[in-house]
């Protein structure tokens, strides 16, 4: 009898968390790398929300909570989709968890069986396809090249969806490309969705407030309020507030979805921690000025990344709409052979020579299930992504 699951054997170690790693064993042994992988705002947490966590500590709120979640949080939940996304939910709509992650997890858990499918548009959050094969179900890939700006159209959703299909992710802006659709893009795809009513919505909004330039954010359920009783919304403060180490997320939908993951969660985490949910209530209900700041400093870094990169020979960089995510195609330099003799067969093999040869830590597209690409993280110092781009650039340049 095998020890390990069946399960598991399906499914890979998370590629990102891969390079991270890497780097940071060649940093250790002394090489002088830049870490372009790793997906969490540079930023510190917000002092007011550090206070209100130690305020909590000193209150005594260290014990159980509701599994999840408090009343406070999910008031300042119901209150954040109103304001901010014109949704409508009670308190008993909304879910707690200890991060987005583990929302969307809980999700599949309680709703796949084996064969329900999962529409998953490509490239993908690395996760995503993991998730569903741990939760027992098939995923079903949509491929959004360059050419449609890393988006899928209705006619690929309606052509990918059988009587198996239970649920579509969807993610914008988009983490790795940086996608984000519009309202009216994401309409052409709820119009789709509205002639099967076996399939529902799992809408990951985690990038939401990264949005640059003349794009705005859009969400289904508020696309298109026919989808509502089949849409989970789901969003968290990892990204929003820099508090990727706190680990809240959370989701509104249907109260018959939200006691199901609660039911997952009672017995597998209970409730996520009790002084990062008085943290997320702050963060939630508190001033907002980080989210413009951040905002504005992602965007210049966008800026400033995508014009590099268009630079490099063999390299081409479409503009992203939101997120803190390039993902270039580098269709150009396959093939070729680096200055420390590496043959570019695919995208892993670039990653890997650029690492070697330059210190920059990039992930190969292939990770993300759209090739041949590659992700940048511009979550760093408008310094470190300067001198990445240069390296990028004379290793391009070195390319014969
Ligand atoms: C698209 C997307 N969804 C969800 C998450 C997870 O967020 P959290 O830190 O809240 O678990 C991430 C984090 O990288 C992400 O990129």
């Amino acid at each position: 009898m095998a020890f390990l699951s069946d399960t598991l054997a399906r499914v890979n170690p998370s590629p990102t968390i891969a390079v991270t790693n890497k780097a940071r064993e060649l940093a250790a042994a002394g090489r002088d790398i830049i870490g372009l992988g790793a997906g969490e705002p540079d930023f510190d947490t917000p002092q007011n929300i550090k206070d209100a966590a130690k305020a909590a500590i000193d209150a005594g709120r260290t014990k159980y909570t509701a599994v999840d979640g408090i009343p406070e949080l999910k008031a300042a939940i119901v209150a954040k989709f109103k304001r901010e996304n014109g949704l409508e939910y009670t308190a008993a709509q909304i879910t707690v968890g200890s991060g987005g992650k583990q929302v969307l997890y809980n999700a599949l858990v309680a709703t796949l069986n084996p064969g329900d499918e999962v529409i998953i548009p490509a490239p993908y959050w690395v996760s995503y396809p993991d998730m569903v094969l741990l939760a027992g179900g098939t995923p079903v890939f949509v491929e959004g090249p360059m050419q449609t700006g890393y988006k899928i159209t209705a006619e690929q959703l309606e052509a990918a969806i059988t009587p198996r299909t239970k649920w579509l992710i969807f993610n914008s802006p988009s983490n790795p490309s940086g996608a984000g659709y519009s309202a009216a893009e994401l309409k052409a795809l709820t119009d789709v969705l509205l002639r099967h009513p076996q399939v529902w919505v799992m809408t990951d909004d985690m990038y939401e407030h990264l949005a640059f330039g003349d794009f705005k954010f859009a969400t289904p359920a508020a696309v298109e309020p026919g989808l509502y009783d089949r849409t989970l919304t789901c969003n968290g403060v990892s990204k929003a507030y820099a508090m990727t180490g706190w680990r809240i997320g959370y989701a509104g939908g249907p109260e018959v979805l939200i006691k199901a993951i609660a039911k997952v969660q009672s017995q597998s985490t209970s409730n996520p921690c009790s002084i990062s949910q008085y943290a997320a209530v702050e963060a939630l209900n508190g001033p907002q000025d980080y989210i413009a700041t951040s905002r504005a400093a992602f965007e210049r870094r966008r800026n400033l990344v995508v014009a590099a990169l268009n630079e490099c020979p063999g390299i081409r960089c479409p503009m992203p709409e939101g997120a803190f995510y390039v993902y270039p195609s580098i269709a150009g330099c396959i093939g070729k052979t680096s200055a420390g003799g590496v043959k570019i067969a695919d995208d892993e093999a670039f990653a890997a020579a650029l690492l070697e040869e330059t210190g920059v830590a990039v992930v190969f597209g292939a990770a993300f299930g759209l090739s041949p690409n590659f992700r940048i993280s511009y979550a760093t110092s408008d310094a470190a992504l300067s001198e990445a781009c240069a390296r990028i650039k004379r290793f391009c340049e070195a390319l014969r």
